[in-house]
């Protein structure tokens, strides 16, 4: 009598082990399933335009040099999105082909691939 009563102790017990471990995979499955539901698309790689990248690239590599009165102000002056179209094949034949410009060589590898690829999408300011 004692024996079946720990049978049946036992088959409660791994009836409800099995009941925790389907609850536990539903949770889970649940929780997944919803969780891909939400995530967005992963967004389209970001345009380069002159708004998120090149104005503050010339801001910052160029126009110690480039702005009115600056050493380099002859050459070209810096003063916004115009002066930079107005400029564009000197200024990519300076930066992107001879990287003549800036003098000291200072662009990271990855500006310098931002930046052509600015003047390859047509210089589009936003
Ligand atoms: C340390 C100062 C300095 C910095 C920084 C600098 N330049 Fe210059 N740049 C000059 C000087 C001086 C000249 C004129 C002499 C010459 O051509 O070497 C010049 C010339 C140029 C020219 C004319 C080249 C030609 O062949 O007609 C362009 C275009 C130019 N710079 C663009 C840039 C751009 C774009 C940047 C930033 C990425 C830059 N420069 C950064 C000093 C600088």
């Amino acid at each position: 009598m004692l024996s079946t009563y720990k049978q049946k102790q036992r088959v409660v017990h791994i009836c409800i082990y099995l009941a925790i471990t389907i609850i536990y995979l539903l949770l889970a499955s649940c929780s997944k399933k919803q969780a891909d539901e939400i995530a967005p698309e992963p967004p389209p790689q970001e345009k380069v335009t002159y708004n998120n990248f090149a104005q503050a690239l010339f801001q910052s590599r160029c126009s110690g040099c480039h702005a009115a009165g600056g050493p380099g102000s002859g050459a070209f002056t810096f003063s916004g999105y115009a002066s930079v179209v107005a400029n564009a094949e000197r200024i990519r034949q300076a930066v992107i082909v001879t990287k003549r410009m800036p003098p000291n060589g200072s662009l990271s590898a990855a500006e310098l691939e931002s930046l052509s690829k600015w003047f390859e999408d047509g210089m589009t300011q936003q």
